[in-house]
């Protein structure tokens, strides 16, 4: 069965033996009598067709040696050294290019450190991951420019096959990340995984543990970046990787029925919602928010006799899970963390919006907590109706449409997306000739409450006069001469920073 939705076409290999790096190879390769080739996802990529970045080339002989006589043939420079990896590489315009002597290698079980020997491109071959990513191009003497394809390579990519060189088990064994590789890959492509390599996944998903977060996360994140992630996301829990380091998202599956009243399949559902944002977004960390949006769920899920099934504050709960779901795959735990934390925890209320009227006032607070991520928010919430019953669907995406006008016309009317108080702390000390104190937080609040709540408009007229009225209330009467504003000289007034979101 062919799956793939790429054609292989060998003659795109002609132009790439005339770039001057492969000539350059050549060369070098001709002058020592060692063999060269080209390896790896290049070549895989150049004869699909596809964008390709980075050229690795193996030589029979010593791969930083070599590095270094091709990048002083081409007058190029400098080159990066890994003695430990026995590698070098060199830059030629934004093209990453990279060497390694031909090995073969042996790992032990408990860690990805391989013993390394000298060894043929066959050797080399064999313990490639892939047969799609075994692929080489020999750059020798009589065979320059012909592909050597010991395992059937270019058939699989014809196919669109994923298949180890080896037996699975061994190829796993050598490094174990390689199983999610042959998902991501799946993912990009669109290929499929060959069965006896998909069984050894899940027999080896165990495995995983010797594998730091980082190159986990960074598999993970190709497989989000892609247009439909949702296929790896199957192919992750289907394997039994998955549940390996992210086992909240697994608890999202499956449908309970209570008293004939079903829930819908949160995996499912969350996996329709992130292909959903992606249709609209490649903002990786909206994806994560997508992926992240419900993931409380199964921590919050009741059955309620008369209300059937509820999850009540899974958007609170669900943001408070962040922090350890980031922090056990050492994703970042700034700005990016905050961001799907903030996503997670409004996800809700958009649509809550339209379940009353749509007042002002709470038009106005949505605003004012998702800033300038209101619209990233509004892709997620739009993303997130999945019904199946169209009519509800037409219902819900109507609703969505009225929110989105009523964001535009308060925020055009208030400016409060990116709210600024027009009164600062500043201002507070000096009308009423007091220190730092707690007074000058409580004052504040009242003048944001206030505007948010739309009793005053987002004015330094009107809020100086609040202001003042709170301090009489609150104990404290003005400096004479303070009852009118003074010029504000603060950034903070009315524009610049000293966001009330720190209050
Ligand atoms: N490779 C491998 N096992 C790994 C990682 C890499 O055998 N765990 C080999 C493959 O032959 C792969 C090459 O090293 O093609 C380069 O690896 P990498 O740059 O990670 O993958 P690419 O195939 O180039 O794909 P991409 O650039 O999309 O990551």
């Amino acid at each position: 069965m062919r799956t793939s939705t790429y054609t292989v076409d060998t003659s795109r290999l002609d132009g790439v033996l005339e770039q001057p790096v492969f000539r350059a190879v050549e060369a070098e390769a001709a002058a020592r009598g060692w063999a060269a080739f080209a390896i790896g996802g290049y070549v895989r990529d150049v004869l699909i067709g596809r964008k390709s970045k980075d050229i690795d080339f193996v030589v029979e002989g010593d791969g930083i040696e070599f590095a270094e006589a091709v990048a002083k043939r081409m007058n190029v420079g400098p080159v990066h050294v890994f003695r430990n990896f026995g590698t070098a590489m060199f830059m030629v315009g934004a093209e990453q290019i990279e060497f390694v002597g031909a090995r073969k290698e042996s790992y032990s079980r408990n860690s990805r450190k391989p013993e390394v020997k000298p060894g043929t491109i066959q050797d080399d071959q064999e313990r490639r991951d892939f047969t799609i990513n075994a692929l080489a191009i020999s750059l020798n003497p009589g065979s320059s420019g012909a592909l050597v394809d010991p395992f059937g390579g270019i058939l699989d990519l014809d196919k669109g096959l994923i298949r180890t060189p080896l037996d699975p088990d061994i190829t796993f064994s050598d490094d174990p990340l390689r199983m999610i590789r042959a998902i991501r890959f799946a993912t990009q492509l669109g290929f499929v995984i060959d069965p006896p390599t998909f069984d050894a996944i899940k027999r080896n998903a165990y495995r995983l543990e010797i594998i730091s977060a980082e190159r986990i996360h960074t598999e993970l994140n190709k497989i989000i970046a892609t247009p439909k992630p949702s296929m790896g996301f199957i192919l992750l829990r289907e394997s039994g990787l998955l549940q390996q380091f992210f086992p909240e998202f697994v608890e999202l599956s499956g449908a309970e029925e209570k008293h004939g009243i079903g829930h819908k399949d949160n995996f499912y559902h969350t996996l329709q919602v992130l292909d959903n944002v992606c249709e609209k977004s490649n903002d990786l960390w909206l994806r994560w928010g997508a992926i992240l949006h419900d993931i409380a769920k199964p921590k919050t899920k009741r059955f309620e006799v008369g209300h059937g099934w509820t999850f009540h504050g899974h958007e609170d709960k669900g943001a408070r899970m962040v922090p350890a779901i980031f922090r056990r795959l050492k994703l970042p735990l700034d700005e990016q963390m905050r961001y799907v934390q903030k996503l997670v925890a409004l996800h809700l209320r958009p649509i809550a919006l339209t379940k009353e009227e749509v007042t002002d006032s709470a038009v106005r607070r949505l605003l004012f907590d998702a800033g300038d991520d209101i619209d990233a928010l509004m892709i997620l919430c739009r993303a997130d109706i999945t019904s199946k019953n169209e009519k509800k669907k037409e219902r819900y995406l109507r609703n969505y449409e009225v929110v989105i006008q009523k964001l535009k016309e308060v925020e055009e009317k208030d400016r409060v997306r990116n709210f600024q108080p027009p009164i600062t702390g500043q201002d507070i000390m000096l009308a009423f000739g007091i220190e730092p104190c707690k007074l000058i937080g409580d004052i504040k609040s009242v003048i944001k409450d206030a505007i948010l709540d739309g009793v005053i408009n987002n004015d330094r007229e009107q809020a100086w006069q609040l202001m003042l009225d709170t301090g009489r209330k609150l104990g404290s009467e003005p400096v004479a001469g303070m009852e009118r504003p003074v010029p504000s000289n603060e950034k903070g007034a009315g524009a610049g920073t000293g966001s009330l979101i720190e209050d």
